[in-house]
């Protein structure tokens, strides 16, 4: 019989990572040939010797998060595109003495919309995206592989317009004062900042009352289940979703990268992490 694959997310801060509650769901109703999945608190002080060190011990793949996609980055042999373009690794694949490097991010966030949502507010259609961040580089990369028309709002401007260098992608870089004028103009509003990681947050970024009603507001957070940012648009009738399933998503991509398999029974696992 083969050994059993090993595979974890390494990070830090690690303890409230979902990673091992969605993979372990998975592994148990695929019936694969895989351990448990773990979690290792891996700093970015130590991220090459112990990446070094899980390899030694066997390990197949490992999911990477924060700090240390753009470390993981750094380590690969072999790089995806949206890897390359996004500069940042969340799954590592050890295999042939060599480290291969993909980010399941974009292709997760792809995954977690529907293909309506896609059609009515995404494609051919104005998108806002807050933020300059990794989780930006993700979005933006996906949104323009989707055909959007992309502007983003960054605290930093300096940062929203490497990102487009980086990835290649044309989008209008907006100032604060432009927001204002164009909110209602958008057709799917995306907060990728951090702000409203903490429940004591106010993400203000945006005047909900000015937003149309037939955009759709995304935000990246799901934990809060309700950012501040997805309570405005509520409270302005607008459809909106939180980034529980992205997370879903980009673990689903990096199951099938590991074990060629596609991962069962979603529902069940959205109703469970939800309960959490
Ligand atoms: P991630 O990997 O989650 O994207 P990140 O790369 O640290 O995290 O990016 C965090 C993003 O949130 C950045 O766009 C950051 O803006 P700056 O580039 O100006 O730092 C944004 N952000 C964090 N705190 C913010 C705040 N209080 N107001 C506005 N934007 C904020």
């Amino acid at each position: 019989m083969n050994e059993l694959k090993k595979t974890a997310v390494i990070g830090q801060p690690i303890e409230h990572s979902l990673s091992p509650v969605i993979h372990n769901f998975w592994i148990k109703k695929a019936n694969i040939n895989a351990a448990s999945y773990e979690k290792i608190e891996v700093g970015p002080e130590n991220f090459n010797r112990s990446l070094d060190k899980l390899i030694d011990s066997g390990y197949y793949g490992l999911n990477v998060t924060v700090p240390l996609k753009e470390l993981a980055f750094s380590r690969c042999d072999e790089l995806t595109e949206s890897a390359k373009k996004t500069k940042s690794v969340n799954t590592l694949i050890f295999k042939g003495g060599k480290i291969h490097g993909t980010n399941t991010d974009p292709v997760g966030f792809e995954m977690s919309l529907h293909k309506e949502l896609v059609e009515k507010n995404i494609n051919a259609k104005r998108c806002l995206v807050l933020g300059a961040g990794g989780s930006a580089r993700a979005v933006v990369f996906a949104l323009d592989k989707m055909f959007a028309e992309i502007s983003i709002f960054n605290r930093t401007s300096e940062k929203a317009a490497q990102l487009c260098e980086d990835l290649g992608v044309t989008a209008a870089i907006l100032e604060k004062k432009d927001i204002k004028q164009q909110t209602n103009s958008f057709d799917f509003i995306v907060n990728t900042t951090s702000l409203g990681l903490s429940p004591s947050d106010t993400n203000n970024l945006i005047d909900f009352s000015l937003v149309q009603q037939k955009a759709f507001v995304y935000d990246l957070i799901y934990s809060p289940k309700e950012s501040s940012f997805l309570q405005q648009a509520k409270a302005n009738n607008l459809n909106f979703q939180n980034g529980l399933k992205m997370l879903i998503g980009q673990a689903a991509a990096a199951f099938y990268v590991w074990h060629n398999s596609e991962p069962p029974n979603n529902e069940e696992l959205v109703s469970l992490l939800e309960k959490l």
